[in-house]
């Protein structure tokens, strides 16, 4: 008989195996490179006016618009599970939505004052916001267009300014400019600055893809661009140059964390942008990814919690440190 550990398989008088360190899950561990920690993930979440409302999103399974107090206790159960920040995104109704988004920095609207709220209720954990004006504005786009459908810069910049300053007034621990406007973060930082929120983070969307995986995410917060698309502000899929100039750009103008999304069509930026950069690195699993996963589950054609394990470990090991995910929740009660 022939034992696993037999000195009989010694034909080929090879020097290095490595297949001695894959022997037992012991050992697999100790010598494991990337582990995947709740520490590392950063839950979005969707809120909705209204009380009592816990909305599935269709193309996202398990993903729910939650009104403001199912919102508070979701997340101070998430808090107990060891997540330790959200990332706010909210469902404006159409009659708040105007050309211009002027719902976006409107201190009691919907995000400041669930910013408010998160902060009174579960003052622990991270309340990180979104910059952007998509969410708020009649024809989806993340800033200002003009008569010819031109998305404008500068314009744009002054209005993510305001926006930003009520989120910080508001209790936001950092803000995340995901609208990819020229010049947004240093605006930002400057602003914050100057009003006294030093401590106030920036969390920059730096290398945000033109992507078709955002589709999912449209549809939660029913905020599809209704003409054109965004390639004239988000970043090209063939890029990887211009990936690591946005990431400069933003750092220069002060980033406290630089992003990269989508996280898995492009890990060979994630892993780019973290070999050039000492700032913290987050990934953007996003929407159609998550959805992707599920329509796959929901089939019985993959495992659903290993392909989840081993897609947010393939984004770590790129070398992203913390991941924005959906799956977030589910995760910390895997790794419990
Ligand atoms: C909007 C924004 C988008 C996402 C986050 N912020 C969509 C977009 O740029 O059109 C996508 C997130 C996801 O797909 O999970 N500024």
């Amino acid at each position: 008989m022939l034992s696993a550990n037999s000195n009989t398989d010694q034909s080929l008088n090879l020097v290095h195996r490595p297949r001695r360190l894959r022997r037992t899950e012991t050992l697999r561990k100790m010598v494991r490179e990337t582990t995947l920690t709740v520490d590392d993930l950063i839950y979005p979440m969707f809120v909705m006016e209204g009380e009592g409302q816990k909305v599935e999103i269709a193309s996202m399974p398990g993903c729910y618009r939650f009104s403001l107090d199912l919102l508070l206790k979701e997340i101070s159960e998430v808090s107990q599970l060891g997540i330790g920040a959200v990332a706010l995104f909210p469902v404006i109704p159409e009659n708040q939505k105007d050309d211009t988004g002027t719902e976006s920095y409107n201190s009691e609207g919907l995000v400041q004052e669930t910013v408010k709220a998160i902060k009174k209720t579960v003052p622990e954990i991270i309340v990180i916001t979104d910059v952007a004006l998509d969410p708020f504005t009649t024809h989806g786009h993340d800033g200002l267009v003009d008569e010819n459908g031109v998305i404008l810069n500068d314009p744009t910049v002054e209005v993510l300014v305001k926006m930003a300053l009520s989120q910080a007034q508001a209790g936001a621990d950092f803000v995340a400019p995901s609208d990819m406007m020229d010049g947004r973060v240093g605006a930002i930082r400057k602003a914050l600055d100057a009003e006294g929120y030093i401590n106030v983070g920036i969390l920059a969307y730096s290398a945000k893809y033109a992507s078709a995986y955002y589709g999912p995410f449209r549809d939660a917060l029913d905020s599809a661009p209704k003409f054109g698309d965004k390639k004239t502000y988000q970043m090209d899929a063939g890029n990887s140059k211009e990936a690591l100039k946005e990431v400069e750009l933003d750092i220069a103008e002060g980033a406290d964390i630089v992003m990269v999304k989508p996280a898995l069509a492009y890990l060979d930026i994630i892993h780019q942008v973290t070999i050039n950069t000492n700032l913290p690195v987050a990934a953007y699993n996003v929407s159609g990814e998550y959805a992707m996963i599920k329509a796959a589950a929901a089939n019985g054609w993959i495992d659903e919690k290993k392909v989840i394990l081993e897609t947010l470990t393939s984004m770590k090991r790129a070398g992203a440190d913390l991941i924005l995910t959906y799956f977030a929740k589910e995760v910390a009660l895997m790794l419990m």
